[in-house]
Formats: C-alpha cells, sequence, structure tokens
C-alpha cells in the first residue's frame, strides 16, 4: 500500500522541514482518489513528490508544478521509485495553469503558496471536466481564507471542508 512505502520519504522531509501532506491526510486523499478514479489530475506545488505519490499511485496521469529547481529533481527520482505517471513542470504554478485547455483535468490538487490559491480558482474551474473534483490543503491558513470563502458561496461548486490537521477543501465542479 503506497502510504506504507512513503513512510520513509514521510520521515526525512519532515526531518529536513518540507512541508509536505503526511499520512493523516493522505489516507483521506487516497481514499478519494479510489473513489473518485480520476485519470488526469493537476498538482499545484509538487515539493519533493510525497503527494504526487498518493495522487498518482492508482495509475492516474499527473502534471505537477514547482517552482524549486532541486525539490523537482528530488521529486522526479520519488516518481521513478514509487513508478507514478508524472510530468514535472519548473515554474511559476500561477503562469503554467493559464497554459491547460478547458475541461481536460479530473482533479486539481492546489498546496503551494497560500495566498494564490484564490488566483487559481477561475483556471481551476475552466481545466476541470464537470464531476470533477478540486483539493486544496491547509485550509484554515489565514492566507486560504478568501479562497475557502469564494469556493464555500461559488454555485458552480460544491464544496466541502474537510477537518484533519489543517484542513483540506473539496470541491466538486457541477
Ligand atoms: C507545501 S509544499 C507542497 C507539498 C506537496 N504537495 C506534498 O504534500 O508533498 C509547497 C510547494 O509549492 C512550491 N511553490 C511555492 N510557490 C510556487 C509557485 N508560485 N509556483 C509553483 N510552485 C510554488 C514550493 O516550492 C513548495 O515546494
Amino acid at each position: 500500500m503506497i502510504l506504507e512505502q512513503l513512510k520513509e520519504l514521510e520521515k526525512e522531509s519532515l526531518q529536513r522541514g518540507i512541508p509536505i501532506l503526511g499520512r493523516e491526510k493522505g489516507t483521506w486523499l487516497l481514499q478519494k482518489i479510489l473513489e473518485t478514479k480520476p485519470i488526469k489530475i493537476l498538482e499545484l506545488g509538487t515539493a519533493n513528490g510525497y503527494s504526487g505519490c498518493i495522487l498518482g499511485s492508482q495509475g492516474a496521469k499527473l502534471t505537477t508544478i514547482d517552482i524549486n529547481k532541486a525539490l523537482s529533481e528530488e521529486a522526479k527520482n520519488n516518481f521513478k521509485t514509487f513508478k507514478i505517471n508524472a510530468t514535472i513542470l519548473l515554474g511559476d504554478a500561477l503562469e503554467k495553469i493559464k497554459k491547460f485547455q478547458n475541461k481536460s483535468f479530473d482533479l486539481v490538487f492546489i498546496d503551494f503558496a497560500k495566498k494564490s490559491y484564490i488566483k487559481t480558482l477561475e483556471d481551476s474551474i475552466r481545466i476541470l471536466k464537470k464531476n470533477g473534483i478540486i483539493i486544496a490543503d491547509n485550509i484554515t491558513f489565514p492566507g486560504c481564507q478568501n479562497y475557502k470563502e469564494a469556493v464555500l458561496k461559488d454555485t458552480r461548486l460544491k464544496t466541502e471542508i474537510i477537518q484533519i490537521k489543517d484542513g483540506l477543501a473539496c470541491s466538486k465542479k457541477l
């Protein structure tokens, strides 16, 4: 099981201060992947690939964006180790997300600069297929409050807040 296999990477990441998703929220995320069976996933904020390994563990094609070259190199190695079908894009997620076509993803996972979550919302909705989902990590952080309020009141979405650690928002495109 992928979470067992990721135990060492989780431990090492925590020791090095890399802010990865972690096992508790990772367990919820894996369950969501098993339930919704996404085929194409976009992740904003790769870090060393911990959450990407969970997102891609059931065979989805993962595209993941990070601005940090050294971490992206680590992610590349981890994706190889865990046999994840991933393409890593190096650069600013705010710019890169604009380049994707309408309705091309089943799931968008947002886990990068907290104050910028809100700036990716319109593009995330645009590139998602109907019934696709946007999952945003650390949703109780002060920097994400405008994003949280926006998804809760957006009638194009059905949003639930997941109360695990610092929280996740899970928004389904209606
Ligand atoms: C919380 S970490 C991602 C953790 C990862 N999702 C996981 O759980 O394994 C946030 C990442 O966002 C990246 N980042 C910050 N600002 C960014 C930006 N504007 N565009 C792309 N990546 C960015 C950082 O380099 C960092 O690796």
